[in-house]
């Protein structure tokens, strides 16, 4: 069981470069199925949601070179089977897109349910809605998802709610489907933009990805291609908010300011300083020893993302006066707010709700990563507090954060790795 040991108080500073996407990375490794190829990736972030990715590929015959830290080769022209395993699937979200990426390939799929953060219900009653509009038979049995079709044709799929995987996974089972596919109330995340991208490169014809629209014209097949992954959006973030809650000035490399916007202008509502190069490809945050209370919303893209919620209520705990954190997306994505209470924090959850009042400061304490980005959240935290924060539960935060430690240790911070031996230390008791 390793930990994160923080010993807060160091304003960050210095220059970090900012990873590949996950949760493009976790599309378009899937989607490399379809190319019955070679693909070539780059920007490609070392995490562990990526290698489950090319675990499912390698169980299915694919065979994958790593070509450097960031670059990889994957050749799906051997894949035969389309079965991921319960163990797999279970450890992320995205094990579900190599439903619609083997469906479009082999007409058929069969997936256990997939797993990922705990954050409420995540149901995919609107990817099987798809795959069924697009002529697929789809079947749930002993926790496995097996979908059929003779054949896939064109047609118009409309989303009852705005969904990234529902709409990743249409994206993929209709590439090759015959005529044309009309996706109506898609999601606009930049990953989703970046999968149409990956795809169109491998010939695919996909118009509108990033408006709610989307218009995919079937084609008979598609080929390898070379493709950079856009930069991590969330990575990005997380990077910022850290800046500013330590009162740091740090400089963030290999970024898409436009994917920013949304959290570049809640944190300079709060008075933090975001300077956006004139080339656009870096971006500085000067941060400063007091902000000011602000309310976040959460909502699809282009509104406030989800996945910073828990990186902007820890930054909101150390604001001057009191701010209220609306979750809109998911059920349960407040339950960090424990943890950080133990640091200190003065906050209130009422179901998708958070009333925080600014306190001075925080205090180091051991606290426990529930999920993924309260696990940043609370390395964030520990980052700003006064003493020592131990964080338990860490593989949560390597799901999505290449190197999260050393990054942080190279811009200043106080951090380490600790790896605990359980069974040394109950011997030793
Ligand atoms: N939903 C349904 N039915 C469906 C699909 C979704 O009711 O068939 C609901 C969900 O329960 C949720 C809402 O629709 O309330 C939005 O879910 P969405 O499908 O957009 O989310 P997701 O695809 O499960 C992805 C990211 C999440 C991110 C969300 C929202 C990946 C692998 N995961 O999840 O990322 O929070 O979109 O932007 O791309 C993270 O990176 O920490 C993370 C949780």
């Amino acid at each position: 069981m390793d930990k994160f040991i923080i010993n807060g108080g160091t304003p960050l500073r210095g220059e970090v470069q900012i990873s590949g996407a996950k949760n493009a990375a976790v599309a378009i490794i899937p989607a490399a199925i379809l190319a019955a190829d070679k693909c070539i990736l780059d920007n490609v972030p070392s995490i562990s949601d990526v290698n489950v990715a090319l675990e499912i590929l390698a169980d299915m015959g694919a065979s994958i070179r790593r070509l450097n830290k960031s670059k990889i080769e994957i050749d799906t022209s051997c894949i035969l089977d389309g079965r991921v395993s319960h163990d797999l699937a279970r450890s992320t979200r995205g094990s579900s897109y190599f439903l619609g990426a083997l469906l479009g390939r082999f007409k058929k799929a069969q997936v256990p349910l997939p797993g990922g953060c705990d954050l409420g219900s995540r149901p995919i009653d609107q990817h099987i809605k798809c795959f069924e509009a697009l002529g697929a038979v789809t079947d749930l049995q002993h926790g496995i998802v097996d979908i059929r079709a003779d054949k896939l044709i064109g047609t118009q799929i409309f989303f009852d709610k705005v969904t990234v995987g529902g709409t990743i996974n249409a994206l993929l089972a209709c590439a090759m489907a015959e005529g044309l596919t009309i996706i109506e109330n898609a999601a606009k995340e930049p990953h989703i933009v970046d999968l149409a991208n990956f795809l169109n490169s491998m010939g695919a014809d996909i118009m509108g990805a990033g408006t709610d629209v989307i218009k995919v014209k079937g084609v008979q097949r598609l080929h390898g291609t070379e493709y950079s992954v856009i930069p991590d959006q969330i990575e990005a973030g997380t990077f910022m908010v850290a800046a500013a809650a330590t009162g740091g000035d740090i400089t963030l490399t290999n970024v898409i300011p436009k994917h920013l916007e949304p959290i570049t202008a809640k944190l300079r509502k709060m008075g933090v300083t975001v300077e956006i190069a004139k080339d656009n490809d870096n971006v500085r945050v000067i941060g400063t020893s007091r902000y000011e209370a602000t309310d976040i919303k959460t909502a699809p893209h282009p509104g406030f993302p989800t996945d910073m919620q828990p990186q902007m209520t820890t930054l909101l705990t150390i604001a001057s006066g009191t701010s209220m954190v609306t979750e809109s997306i998911f059920d349960t994505r407040f339950k960090y707010v424990d943890e950080l209470r133990r640091m200190g924090a003065d906050i209130t959850v009422d179901s998708r709700v958070a009333v925080v009042k600014g306190v001075p400061n925080l205090t180091g304490a051991p606290v426990k990563a529930c999920d993924l980005r309260a696990g940043a959240a609370l390395i964030i935290a520990g980052l700003a507090a006064q003493g020592t924060t131990e964080i338990e539960d860490i593989y949560h935060i390597e799901r999505g954060y290449e190197n999260m430690e050393i990054k942080l240790r190279n811009l200043g911070a106080d951090i380490v790795k600790r790896q605990f031996d359980e069974e040394k230390l109950r011997k030793a008791l």
